[in-house]
């Protein structure tokens, strides 16, 4: 008789996201029109040289075992980014190319936490660190941001969580769900506190390219042994499906992470690897047009949403997600205005309330003008009939 699970599944809440997109899959399969505004993932195909190259390579037979922290050529040319772009001087032996920027994060996870440790993470957070953190042993410890604040992180909000447990600090920028872009600046004085206090910042930038007010930005120039970097090309390239990230950091940070990868999935898939290459090579202005048309769908979303009486949404200033306030409606419960949403107009969005932020919903814009305006239309309707506290 199997005596069951292990006990830290009892930890581990399911993805809420996820949640959303098997009901609207659900939904569809009854012959019912969804509009899905809750995805994460680009609605763009994969740069052509990045099929070019996958193709060639399967078509050859090319299906090796490869050294677990990636193909050499591949982690320079990794390093070589953050180089060209960032001036931020790293070698390959600094890098480690994971399946996807989730899998670095639970990789990181596995090298560095265990029970005891405390990870701070800023809500609204994206729906994994917390879960992440729990499977390790280790405790997330949250820290709010504002809406006044633009969802910036205040460093006194910070301190206050610090304790002599604290591993680590998992920061995100730009931020899923609130699009938050952090400054040179504000990193700077974060970095600091890390040093001082003895923890790592793990800086997740996944939507690093995907930036609508400045130029993108990453940790990388602030090299030490505090600051691990996470990438990805799943949003910069279109490539969500290929599972390509990586990790930068410190050699003691990347020697522990090769041995975990090597232990569990050995390397990320050979063909994702040599496609990966030709993304960084041949398609390194690949986000550049998508992110003119992300832009000018924001600003269709956010108009659109602040034209609904009681809904409040701040611009966001990267990634691809609105994130409005709608405490107005049913009391602030986000998941039952979510459900409620996707029940009567059938449009699908995040409830705040997964990111640890009620009241508010995430609404993705990796989806095409009309779909947004039929959707946008739907919701205005459906919130209009619910009317709010506003009223
Ligand atoms: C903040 C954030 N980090 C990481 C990821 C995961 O990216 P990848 O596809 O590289 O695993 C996502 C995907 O939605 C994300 O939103």
């Amino acid at each position: 008789m199997p005596r069951g699970l292990a006990n830290r599944m009892e930890r581990l809440s399911p993805s809420a996201t996820m949640e959303v997109r098997r009901r609207a899959e659900e939904l569809r399969r009854q012959g019912v029109e969804v509009i899905d505004l809750g995805p994460g993932e680009p609605d763009f195909p994969a740069p052509e040289p990045v099929r070019g190259a996958a193709k060639r390579a399967a078509a050859r037979g090319y299906a090796p075992y490869g050294p677990a922290a990636g193909l050499p050529e591949l982690r320079e040319a990794i390093a070589a980014r953050y180089r060209e772009d960032h001036g931020a001087a790293y070698s390959r032996e600094e890098v480690l190319v994971c399946a996807g920027a989730k899998h670095a994060l639970f990789t990181l996870a596995l090298a560095l936490f265990a029970g005891g440790d405390e990870v701070l993470i800023p809500t609204p957070y994206w729906v994994t660190y917390p879960e992440v953190v729990k499977l390790c042993g280790a405790a997330p410890i949250t820290v709010p941001t504002y809406p006044e604040d633009g969802f910036h992180l205040r460093a006194e909000a910070l301190a206050e969580r610090i304790s002599p447990r604290t591993k680590a600090l998992i920061l995100n920028s730009p931020c899923n769900p609130t699009g938050a872009l952090l400054s040179p600046g504000e990193l700077e004085g974060i970095v600091s506190l890390a040093q001082e206090h003895d923890f790592y910042v793990i800086f997740d930038e996944a939507y690093e390219l995907i930036v609508y007010e400045r130029g993108p930005f990453s940790a990388a120039p602030f090299k030490c042994e505090n600051v691990i970097v996470v990438g990805s090309l799943s949003k910069s390239h279109a490539m969500p499906g290929w599972r390509i990230g990586w990790i930068l950091g410190p050699r003691s940070a990347i020697r522990a992470v090769t041995a975990v990868q090597s232990h569990s999935i050995t390397h990320p898939c050979s063909v994702s690897q040599r496609a990966a290459f030709a993304a960084l090579t041949e398609a390194r202005d690949a986000a550049a047009p998508m992110v003119a048309e992300y832009r000018a769908r924001r600003d269709l979303v956010v108009a659109s949403l602040n034209r609904i009486p009681g809904v409040r949404c701040p611009t966001p200033e990267g990634a691809f997600y609105a994130f409005p306030d709608v405490s107005a409606f049913l009391g602030g419960d986000s998941v039952a205005l979510a459900r409620y949403l996707l029940e009567e107009v059938h449009v699908a969005v995040v409830p705040g309330r997964a990111f640890g932020r009620d009241g508010h919903l995430r609404l993705s814009f990796s989806r095409s003008r009309e779909e947004l305006a039929a959707g946008l239309a739907r919701l205005k309707e459906a919130l209009e009939v619910l009317g709010g506290s506003h009223a």
